[in-house]
């Protein structure tokens, strides 16, 4: 049994599902269900026993006690967090509750639980937490990928917050001797994610033919990662990783933001040619706060100690993520409710689309 928070969420979900689809031992699910977490994702696991499902919050140390101790999980997979910058920049203070007071939280629960067990047990249990390479800042155009030996220097409120999240658990290894392992990925993309991050929303902007609202000059790189080979990195860490240690998982495909929605309005074209060229909706929009301009990781030590490396290349996971949207409209109906309406009027209205470029 493992427990994974915030498994309703786009990482947690796709881990979730390829945990029960490919392991024989069960797993409970603690999600709050923010706007965020959508059970939605999960409704193929409706009868299967082997899913615990919890509604809940990380920092309630009351549910955190009882769920350990009658589920006795052999590790803790910590997704659950506030994970969009935008939304960090627009209200800061849910991502010091969850990603910084949660964090502590659920450590100190799982120092508790862990502190209980017999020797065997205590030295089986491991606490992954699920991080970012935003912690490390913003890099130039010619600076070398972040390794694990870069410096923290987040830059948005998100990137502060986990940064702190990463400190935590750190210490509580380094500390109480608690079996944490820290890993930083870079941008995830996949089934399953919400519209609010730059593929969906593209993606299903493209199918109701709306602006495709990019930031700044589009020049912003990011090191594209499919979630599925990053759930894949996160079992080798779960099976073999040495504890205390952070490994840094990227996809070791630099793209930036234009190349990013180019692409998609190509496979766009490909798929409902009635509506092509779906670029006349590229709209240059004003840019975000401290938008940090390049992330990209170098994986090797994960590929080297764990014998991980990425499996899908990009044009081949966009293709098949851009298809998986177009053929869920029941999903991004459900996904795209009131909270998220009001989510876009506030995020792009003083954002003034027009064709500048
Ligand atoms: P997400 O926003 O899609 O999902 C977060 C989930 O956590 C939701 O289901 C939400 O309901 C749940 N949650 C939020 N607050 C909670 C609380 N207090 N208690 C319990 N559950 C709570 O996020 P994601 O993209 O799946 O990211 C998962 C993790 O991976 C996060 O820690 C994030 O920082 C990290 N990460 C994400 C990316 C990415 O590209 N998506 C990249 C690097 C790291
Ligand atoms: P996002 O998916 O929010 O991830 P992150 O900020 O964590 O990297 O954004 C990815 C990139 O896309 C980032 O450089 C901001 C940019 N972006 C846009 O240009 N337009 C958008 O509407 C969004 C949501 C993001």
């Amino acid at each position: 049994m493992i427990l994974v928070t915030g498994g309703a969420g786009f990482i947690g979900s796709n881990f979730v599902l390829e945990w029960i689809a490919g392991e024989k031992s069960p797993l409970v699910n603690l999600d709050k269900l923010t706007y965020a977490g959508n059970p939605d994702n999960l409704a193929t696991l409706k009868n299967d026993a082997r899913h615990v499902f919890v509604r809940g919050d990380i920092a309630d140390r009351a549910l955190m006690a009882d769920l350990l101790e009658r589920h006795r999980p052999t590790a803790i997979v910590h997704f659950a967090a506030e994970s969009h910058v935008d939304r960090s920049i627009h209200g800061p203070a849910d991502f010091v509750q969850t990603n910084v007071v949660g964090t502590f939280n659920l450590l100190e629960s799982a120092r508790a639980y862990w502190s209980a067990l017999a020797a065997p047990e205590q030295a089986r249990f491991r606490f992954v937490h699920v991080s970012t390479d935003e912690v490390y800042g913003s890099l130039s155009a010619d600076d070398l990928p972040f390794s694990e030996s870069s410096p923290y220097a987040p830059n948005s409120p998100y990137a502060a917050s986990k940064a702190a999240a990463d400190h935590w658990a750190r210490a509580w290894h380094h500390t109480y001797g608690l079996p944490v392992i820290v890993t930083n990925c870079s941008n995830n993309y996949g089934p399953y994610q919400f519209p609010e991050k730059l593929i969906p929303l593209m993606t299903i902007n493209a199918l109701q033919g709306k602006p495709l609202p990019v930031y700044g000059d589009g020049g912003n790189v990011r090191d594209w990662l499919h979630v599925a080979d990053h759930c894949a990195a996160l079992r080798r860490v779960l099976a073999k990783g040495t504890l205390g240690a952070t490994y840094n998982i990227g996809g070791g495909t630099e793209k930036n933001n234009l190349e990013v929605v180019t692409a998609i309005c190509t496979i766009m074209d490909e798929l409902r040619p009635a509506a092509a060229p779906h670029s006349k909706l590229i709209a240059f929009v004003k840019d975000r706060a401290g938008h940090d301009r390049r992330y990209a990781i170098d994986s090797t030590k994960i590929q080297r100690e764990l014998g991980w490396q990425p499996a899908r290349k990009f044009e081949d996971g966009l293709r098949r993520t851009v298809q998986w949207y177009c053929d869920h409209g029941s999903w991004i109906d459900h996904v795209t409710s009131g909270a998220y309406r009001d989510w876009m009027d506030t995020n792009y209205r003083d954002r003034e689309t027009g064709n500048s470029k």
